[in-house]
Order: structure tokens, then C-alpha cells, then sequence
């Protein structure tokens, strides 16, 4: 798929208020910092389409945009932020829930997962969270120009070992870099062959 456009549609922070539209949409979701903004720039060729930041919490609302006139890519606020209070995690945990259990037109999300990093429980508990859910995802790791390929295939078998130990198959998964370009046609493709429009 070549994406020849992409248009920022809202911002919410009410599920209720999102598109109501039988867009079919994909959602980004990670924790804070891990490179969801990134990636969707990287995806659809803007450099600032979605707002990024070295600092963690840049993202706090449900974001829309439109993509081919065909579909949504939701850019969400990250998770596991340590730095926010409590009450607005709270917040932010009842919306992400809400999103995810009330958006029908939603095909599959993407759990993005810094690739230098060992499994973490808030990563995997969300995963669990999305399975007994039944809503599909696929894991995305990012940042893989930070590591060389051996490096790489390790830190994705620590994550097969892991999740293999409550999950029949390991999720359909992605290796990704926003600065490289990686994996982008790649899954430009998956989204492409799952798209129902
Ligand atoms: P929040 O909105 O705060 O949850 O963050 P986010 O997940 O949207 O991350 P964002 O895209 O803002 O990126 C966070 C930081 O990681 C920025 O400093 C990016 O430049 C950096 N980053 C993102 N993707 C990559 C990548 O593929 N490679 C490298 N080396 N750095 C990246
Ligand atoms: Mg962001």
C-alpha cells in the first residue's frame, strides 16, 4: 500500500466523541516513550503528522487520522508512565479500556515494545488484558537500529520464551526502526491484506 494521504482528523479524550464513522482502524498503543508517534510518521511519510518527544506523556489523548480516505490510525497516549499521578493513570486506564472494548470498527491493535528491552509486566499484562478481550493485536518492537541483527533475534526469542509460557503461539510480530525505516513495508502490507474497506 502506498499511502498518498493523511489527514489528522480529532483528538479526544471521550470515546463516546470519537468518529462514529464504520471506519475500519488500527491503534498504536505502548508505554510512554517507546516510539508510537514515531512510527506513524514514519508510516505515512510526515515528519510531524503525530506529535513526538524525547520527554515520556507527549501523547494524552485518542488521536484520528484518516489515511487514504479508507482508514483510521489511532495514535494513543502511552501506559506504565511513572510520572503521572495517580488519578490520571486512573483515567487514562478507564479510557484505554473503554476505547478497546467499545470500538467496534477496530481490526487490530498494535502493542509496540522497545526492542532493547527484556519483557516487561505492564507489556505483558496488557497483552493478557487484550487476549481475554479477544482483540487481536501484533506486537511491534521499535527502535531496532539501537541493536546489531544477532542482538535482535536474542531479545525477540526472550519475548517468545515469555509469552509461549501462556499463549499458544507468539503474536504476530514486527521489527521496526522510525530513524531506518524498518519494517515499514512490511506493515503497510498487513494492514493492507486485513483492511475489510
Ligand atoms: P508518548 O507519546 O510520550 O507516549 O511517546 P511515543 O511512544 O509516542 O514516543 P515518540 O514517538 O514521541 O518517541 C520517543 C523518543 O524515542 C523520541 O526521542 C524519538 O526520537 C525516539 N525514537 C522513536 N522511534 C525511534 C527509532 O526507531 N529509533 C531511535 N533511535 N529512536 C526513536
Ligand atoms: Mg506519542
Amino acid at each position: 500500500m502506498q499511502i498518498k494521504s493523511a489527514e489528522f482528523v480529532v483528538s479526544n479524550s471521550d470515546v463516546s466523541k470519537c468518529p462514529k464513522d464504520r471506519v475500519p482502524e488500527y491503534a498504536f498503543i505502548g508505554r510512554s516513550n517507546v516510539g508510537k508517534s514515531s512510527l506513524i510518521n514514519m508510516l505515512t511519510n510526515r515528519k510531524s503528522l503525530a506529535k513526538t518527544s524525547g520527554r515520556p506523556g507527549k501523547t494524552q489523548l485518542i488521536n484520528h487520522f484518516l489515511i487514504n480516505k479508507m482508514w483510521f490510525l489511532v495514535d494513543l497516549p502511552g501506559y506504565g508512565y511513572a510520572r503521572v499521578s495517580k488519578s490520571a493513570k486512573k483515567t487514562f486506564q478507564k479510557f484505554i479500556t473503554e476505547y478497546f472494548s467499545k470500538r467496534e470498527q477496530l481490526i487490530s491493535a498494535f502493542v509496540l515494545v522497545d526492542i532493547r528491552h527484556k519483557p516487561q509486566p505492564v507489556d505483558l499484562e496488557f497483552m493478557t488484558w487484550l487476549g481475554e478481550h479477544n482483540i487481536p493485536f501484533s506486537i511491534i518492537f521499535t527502535k531496532a537500529d539501537k541493536l546489531k541483527p544477532m542482538a535482535i533475534e536474542n531479545h525477540v526469542n526472550d519475548y517468545r520464551d515469555v509469552l509461549l509460557e501462556s499463549w499458544e503461539d507468539m503474536p504476530n510480530y514486527f521489527v521496526t526502526s522510525s530513524s531506518k525505516e524498518i519494517g515499514k513495508d512490511e506493515l503497510l502490507k498487513y494492514i493492507d491484506d486485513t483492511n475489510t474497506n
